[in-house]
């Protein structure tokens, strides 16, 4: 996602209710903060379309956003000004980190929409999807824990499988044309939008620890 640098970003987000600025101050303590039992995590939240989407959805289940761009985090936490809502959290920072904000086991659902698919094999690494990130989401995902994918990348999503597959999660459901029926129960990111205005086929997996 190209934004360009918004120099009113940094100073902004510590302003907002939302923001969490130290989210290790937080680890193993979300669910209690947020009084909810279930914990959702969305890593690369954009402009924030499908974290605030959810979390208006499903009240009663927690909703952390996590963007690494701060201008981006801005313009999410932007669009939840004057809709402040007690059971989400955003936090702006690299999901290299997430070991040190959650606790083992913490987290109940992952959520990859639309990841950057870094297509050149010197980049492999640093898609969200390649192994050392599962073991890390394996690690603090509880014990039915999940993950969902949602891409309009064929290879990515590929990779994606195998990936998984390698690293000892369990596909639960796969989708090669999400969008072709109603799915009422999940929200539509921002990029999900505009591959479905173009009739473009989305992809989605489940995978349970
Ligand atoms: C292609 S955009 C998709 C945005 C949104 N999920 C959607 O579906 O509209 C991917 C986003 O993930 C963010 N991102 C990529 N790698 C990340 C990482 N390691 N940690 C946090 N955010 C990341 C990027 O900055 C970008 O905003």
């Amino acid at each position: 996602m190209r934004v360009r640098n918004l120099p009113w970003a940094k100073d902004y987000l510590p302003t907002q209710p939302s923001y969490v600025a130290k989210p290790n101050e937080y680890k193993g303590r979300w669910k209690e903060i947020l009084q909810v039992d279930t914990l959702h995590l969305e890593i690369g939240s954009g402009k924030g379309d499908y974290w605030l989407a959810m979390s208006e959805q499903y009240p009663n289940e927690g909703w952390i956003g996590l963007e690494r761009n701060t201008s981006i985090a801005a313009l999410a936490l932007k669009k939840a000004e004057g809709s402040f809502q007690k059971n989400r959290l955003f936090i702006c920072q690299d999901a290299k980190d997430l070991n040190e904000w959650f606790e083992k086991g913490e987290l109940d659902v992952i959520h990859l929409n639309f990841s950057d698919p870094w297509p050149k094999k010197r980049n492999t690494k640093r898609r969200l999807t390649y192994r050392t990130f599962l073991e890390v989401y394996r690690n603090l995902l509880s014990d039915h824990g999940k993950v969902i994918m949602k891409t309009d990348n064929t290879q990515l999503f590929e990779f994606s499988l195998l990936e998984f597959q390698e690293c000892r999660f369990h596909l639960e459901e796969v989708y090669l044309d999400f969008r072709k029926e109603d799915h009422p129960e999940d929200a539509i990111s921002e990029y999900e939008l505009k591959f479905m205005k173009q009739d473009h086929p989305i992809y989605r997996g489940i995978w349970r620890k």
